[in-house]
């Protein structure tokens, strides 16, 4: 049984948080882990340059990003993991996916449509500000997406229209330059109903567009603890009781307690626990996981070139699979070597292959003569001159009954032709 392809990318802009780590990190390194799937996890470097032209932060952010999925438990041998901008063949089938999607596709994006929105609101033009990165940012995403057959993409709510425009642009170029075969597997998007969007310091989901977040790694124990505190709550004073659902508190400490522990914290808040001490709970109990995992990532981003190594193997592994696939696709969308043209362009011109050809014809000199020619028209054989029309056509008719060659009668080999190449010519002539 073939495995599912599960792929999906981390825009390289920021530095990871808690509910990166809840709701995208921590499920897909358990589904990585899964024997039926084959994971593709990428930094999605290029994505990050249409949102960010600060090169020191893109640059951070992806070793970032790299570093905490490493610490984090992904395993890079059972994996493929790597950077997109290392993998040239990506914008080189962007190109080919961009010259087959429709402008009006694009223009329905949501993003750029916001982007727009936001433009005429405010009284400007509808496109200022806007690059063609930014518009033409879902082709991209399906390029990565395409480029791997990948079967399944999780992704966030906010990306699912994006991979049905990279479901769109590859159906199109299957049906445009497919005949008959399906160069791309059209993708799905899956949304984990299950995996809880972790709220934020004040109750809307984490977010650093809200500056909401709780670092993940960033400023070690201490600023996860400082920062934790900082989570609204009411102003009842320890011993009275609590309403649970009231604060971000509970259902970041549930992200990561037994249902056992979330009913005994739940229970504890009801009952007047303080809400210092409730915090101070969570923070326990979230740094039980993170902290062997923090010890992790501080080692690694002690060693960049270790890390370097590690997506220079991964974009290797995964350059073996695109590499042939972008050839196969260029040969279908007439990018093609050479030597493989006379026989491709004649076969689809008349609608049958090429075969080799006897031609006669009379020279000034008043005598018949005949070439011999492959089906990329290469010379094979030159005749003398002879009398007549007919005893040129004897020759040809012997030639083509023996299918072998006879020394000494009136032809020659062309130059660079063997005997073997004329016989194998005029096997496939008797075909
Ligand atoms: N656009 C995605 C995001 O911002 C990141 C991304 C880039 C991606 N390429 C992808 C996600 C391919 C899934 C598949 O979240």
């Amino acid at each position: 049984m073939s495995k599912t392809r599960v792929l999906t990318g981390i825009t390289t802009t920021g530095t990871p948080h808690l509910g990166n780590y809840v709701g995208a990190i921590r499920p897909a390194i358990a589904a990585s882990r899964s024997a039926n799937v084959e994971s593709y996890y990428f930094m999605a470097d290029y994505h990050a340059l249409i949102k960010c032209d600060d090169p020191a932060r893109i640059a951070r952010s992806s070793l970032e990003i790299a570093a905490t999925w490493l610490a984090c438990g992904l395993d890079p041998e059972s994996v493929y993991f790597y950077r997109q901008s290392d993998i040239p063949e990506i914008p080189e089938l962007t190109w080919l996916l961009t010259c087959v999607t429709a402008k009006g596709l694009m223009n329905r994006a949501h993003a750029y449509k916001a982007s727009v929105d936001a433009n005429t609101a405010a009284g400007e033009d509808p496109d200022a500000g806007i690059t063609m990165g930014l518009y033409s940012y879902p082709i991209l995403m399906a390029a990565d997406i395409l480029m791997f057959n990948a079967h399944k993409v999780p992704v966030g709510r906010d990306q699912i229209q994006h991979i049905e425009m990279a479901r769109d642009v590859g159906a199109r170029f299957n049906h445009l330059f497919g005949a008959g075969r399906e160069y791309f597997t059209l993708p799905e998007a899956v949304t984990e109903e299950s995996v809880a969007t972790l709220p934020g310091l004040d109750g809307r989901k984490m977010s650093k567009s809200y500056d909401n977040t709780v670092p993940l790694f960033e400023g070690g124990a201490k600023k996860l603890k400082e920062t934790l505190a900082r989570i609204v709550t009411d102003s009842r004073l320890p011993g009275e009781a609590k309403d649970p659902d009231s604060t971000a508190l509970m259902p970041i400490y549930t992200a990561f307690a037994t249902a056992e522990e979330t009913a005994e914290f739940r229970a504890a808040l009801a009952d007047g626990l303080g809400w210092g001490e409730a915090k101070q709970r969570v923070f326990e109990r979230i740094e039980r996981d993170i902290a062997p995992m923090r010890e992790k990532y501080e080692a690694l981003m002690a060693q960049p070139a270790r890390i370097e190594e590690i997506l220079q193997a991964g974009a290797k592994r995964a350059r073996t699979m695109a590499s042939p696939f972008l050839a196969s696709l260029r040969a279908a969308v007439g990018l093609r070597d050479y030597r493989t043209q006379i026989v491709a362009a004649k076969g689809s011109e008349s609608g049958k292959v090429a075969k080799p050809q006897f031609k006669q014809y009379r020279e000034n000199d008043g005598r018949f003569y005949f070439k011999f020619v492959d089906a990329d028209q290469r010379v094979l054989l030159q005749s003398a001159g002879f009398e007549s029309p007919k005893l040129a056509g004897q020759q040809i008719a012997a030639l083509r009954a023996n299918a072998t060659l006879a020394a000494g009668d009136g032809y020659a080999l062309a130059d660079g032709v063997t005997a073997a190449d004329v016989e194998q010519a005029l096997a496939v002539l008797a075909e």
